[in-house]
């Protein structure tokens, strides 16, 4: 993008806990790998990245860090605890010029921190970060019906219902529906 890129400041409430939120640096690439591994590894956890589908390297994994923090339109975050990554969040801006005002959401935090306001935390640092930035005017996001907590923290954080896609996702012999959510900034 040509635009410049904002710069990140967190803005979110902290909870009683010391997880701090940052952008995701390169040299995180090895912890972030290992952290989506588990992530993913979860049994019937609400992502469509099979385990053994996510095969980065370390090195093409730093890149993709480092394209998203030169870019206007994306965002790669981390939580962290006491130097350990438990949650990330990625705006991902569309790469032509007709969809550089959009991002997709991607969110996730660690099994062991759910429920305890990391997720909003991110959304709310995310969300912030887009609309000072004033490139961003539409984040988009996927999400599975059956994942209540999910969608309730979305549509509180502002996100509404566009639509929802039949069958989209065939996982472990059922097909699963998902909704299409947006914020327009
Ligand atoms: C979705 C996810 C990122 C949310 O992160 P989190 O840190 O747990 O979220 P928070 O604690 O900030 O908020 C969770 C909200 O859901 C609510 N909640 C929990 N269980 C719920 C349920 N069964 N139904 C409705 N709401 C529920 C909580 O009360 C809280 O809302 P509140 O702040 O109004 O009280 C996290 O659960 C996760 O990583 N899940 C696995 C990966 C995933 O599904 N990613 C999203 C793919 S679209």
């Amino acid at each position: 993008m040509s635009r410049q890129r904002h710069p990140y400041r967190s803005v979110a409430v902290r909870g009683a806990d010391n997880v701090i939120l940052r952008p995701a640096l390169p040299e995180d690439a090895a912890q972030v790998i290992a952290y989506m591994r588990r992530v993913f590894a979860e049994p019937g956890i609400n992502l469509i990245t099979a385990p053994d589908e996510f095969n980065p390297t370390t090195e093409s994994e730093a890149r993709l860090i480092a394209d998203m923090n030169r870019s206007a339109n994306s965002l790669f975050l981390v939580a962290e605890d006491d130097g350990r990554i438990v949650g990330h969040l990625t705006l991902q801006g569309g790469k032509r010029r007709h969809v550089r005002h959009a991002a997709t959401l991607g969110i996730t935090v660690a099994e062991e921190w759910r429920n305890r306001g990391v997720g909003r935390r991110l959304i709310t640092d995310a969300l912030h970060w887009a609309r000072d930035g004033g490139v961003l005017t539409r984040i988009e996001l996927f999400v599975f019906t059956r994942n209540t907590n999910a969608i309730h923290l979305y549509e509180s954080c502002g996100f509404q219902v566009e639509g929802r896609r039949r069958h989209s996702t065939f996982r472990d012999g059922v097909y699963l529906d998902d909704l299409v959510m947006s914020l327009l900034l």
